[in-house]
Parts: structure tokens; C-alpha cells; sequence
């Protein structure tokens, strides 16, 4: 966005207080506001009257609560970290909202097989998801990398609103209503018993719905630095969200788990163990 704006500002919020909210008086009714579904646990409490546009992210969030049942003028949500699809977003104007913008109407015919950089990212980052699929040797594991950076580089040219390929569309509208935060719900009750108590870090802390992934959160990189790298000695490759966020809070620093429709009982297990195992390392040695 900061390539495409140059009046963009950011406001303060925690990201780790799912009840924290934005705090409305920072804006005139001249801006507008991004604002996060963080983990999709965030239920956004709205101001009433005159107030910004306010557009939310829902990519954490995909088809939760504060998804579902949103109040703001328009949405947009990133598919791939929810649907097995190699990318794509969607936005759409959510049906209690109170704007008068219209929402501009979606053309009704398919793009034609086109060459643009959206199509050419969408064939590499399928071709890495095969090749990581087949992955046996540091080889191919390169390969798929390779691939995949090269896909998110065409990504990243594209700012343009492009119609989807029929291929396209036929790929995603099957996967797009369906509940993937059933899995999730379930892995993560799975794990919360298998889990021991830690002082390393804190797991996020909620009461109701279904967070994004297993989340811990760390007061100092090296120790995020040091459970990332066990974990992925034991081939559990986490991810770390927001590494470069400036944000003022003791705990700050995000490692994401995944725990998605993917992983077996087997699979938790190996995960539960893995992160028990460094936990008693750090106890012991
Ligand atoms: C909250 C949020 N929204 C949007 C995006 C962008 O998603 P994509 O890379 O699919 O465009 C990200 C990526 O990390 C994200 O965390």
C-alpha cells in the first residue's frame, strides 16, 4: 500500500488484547481505517454517527464471528492462509454495512487466459506447491523455494483488480463457504491437553472462538529464535508473523504454529511433543 499512497498513518492497538479496540476519535470522518480481525478473535465495537470509512482485514479471520458478522463498510480477506488455493483475496461490502459507497458490481464474464504477472503467480506458487509436495532431497527443496519466491515477485508487481480466470474461479468456489475453523477448533483442543505449562512464553489468551493457529508469544526474539529453530530441526516449520512490527508491548514478538485441516492426530502429536521436548531442554540443560 505504502507503494501505491503517500498519506498513509498508522494508529497504536494490541494486537495481543483480542478485546482491545480502535480508539475512533483518532479519525475524522475524512479517513479511512484499516482495521485487523487480529487472529480472527477480534469482534470490532463501532462507532455511532459521523465516523471513517472503515475497512477490515478478515485474512486472519476468514468466515469467523467478527467475519460474519461485520459492521464495516467494506471487507477484505487474504484466501490462501484459510483455502488450499495458491492465492487470491476477496472484498466485499458486508450486509449490515452503513455505507452509501457503492460497492463496485463484479464484471460478469471470466478473464480471458491472459499472461498477466496475477496468472504467472498463480501457475509458479501451484508448481511450488506440487514440487514441495514430492520435496525428498535439499534439491528439490530449493526448487520449490526458488519457485515459490518467484511467484510472490510477480505478486508483487500487481496492483490491478483483475476479473478471475474461469480455472481460477472454479478452484476457489467450492473451498469458499467451507468451515476450515472446524479443524482448526479441533487441533487446538487436541494440543491444549497435550501442552505443559511454559514461563518461555505466553499462548494467546482467549475464551471463545477459533484463533488463526497455535500462537506463542515471546518477550525476546532469541527465544522465539531458539524454539523456531528446534522446531524446525524436527521438520515443523512455524511461522513468524510480523517480524519487523514496531509495536511498544513487553511481549511482541508472534510465532504461529499451524494447525490447520492438514495435521493428523499423529502430526499434533509429533508437534506437542516437540515443543514439550525444547521446553524441558530449557529447564534441564
Ligand atoms: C492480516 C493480513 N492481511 C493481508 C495479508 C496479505 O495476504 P496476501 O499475501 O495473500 O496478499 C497478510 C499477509 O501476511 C496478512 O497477515
Amino acid at each position: 500500500m505504502e507503494n501505491e499512497f503517500s498519506n498513509i498513518r498508522y494508529y497504536d492497538i494490541n494486537p495481543f488484547d483480542i478485546d482491545e479496540q480502535v480508539d475512533w476519535k483518532l479519525f475524522s470522518s475524512k479517513d479511512l481505517v484499516l482495521v485487523q480481525n487480529y487472529w480472527g478473535l477480534k469482534k470490532t465495537v463501532y462507532p455511532i454517527g459521523n465516523r471513517p470509512i472503515i475497512v477490515e482485514d478478515h485474512s486472519h479471520g476468514w468466515l469467523t464471528q467478527g467475519c460474519l458478522e461485520s459492521r464495516a463498510d467494506f471487507c477484505i480477506a487474504s484466501l490462501r492462509k484459510t483455502i488450499p488455493v495458491p492465492l487470491g483475496g476477496i472484498a466485499w461490502k458486508p450486509r449490515k454495512s452503513l455505507s452509501n459507497l457503492p460497492f463496485p458490481k463484479a464484471e460478469n464474464k471470466f478473464a480471458p487466459i491472459s499472461r498477466s504477472s496475477m496468472n504467472i503467480s498463480w501457475s509458479l506458487i501451484t508448481k511450488a506447491m506440487e514440487l514441495k509436495s514430492k520435496a525428498a532431497t535439499n534439491e528439490d527443496k530449493r526448487e520449490f523455494l526458488g519457485t515459490y519466491i518467484n511467484g510472490e515477485l510477480y505478486l508483487g508487481e500487481n496492483f490491478d483488480i483483475l476479473p478471475l480466470e474461469e480455472d481460477h474461479y472454479n478452484t476457489i468456489k467450492p473451498l469458499l463457504l467451507k468451515d476450515f475453523n472446524v479443524f482448526k477448533k479441533r487441533n487446538l483442543a487436541y494440543l491444549n491437553k497435550k501442552l505443559l505449562p511454559t514461563k518461555k512464553f505466553k499462548r494467546l489468551h482467549y475464551l471463545n472462538g477459533t484463533p488463526f493457529g497455535l500462537l506463542f508469544i515471546f518477550k525476546d526474539r532469541e527465544t522465539l529464535d531458539q524454539l523456531k529453530k528446534h522446531l524446525i530441526e524436527k521438520s515443523i516449520y512455524p511461522a513468524e508473523l510480523w517480524n519487523n512490527n514496531p509495536i511498544k508491548y513487553q511481549h511482541k514478538y508472534l510465532l504461529n504454529i499451524h494447525v490447520d485441516f492438514r495435521y493428523t492426530p499423529n502430526d499434533l502429536d509429533y508437534i506437542a511433543k516437540s515443543i514439550n521436548e525444547w521446553q524441558y531442554i530449557c529447564d534441564h540443560v
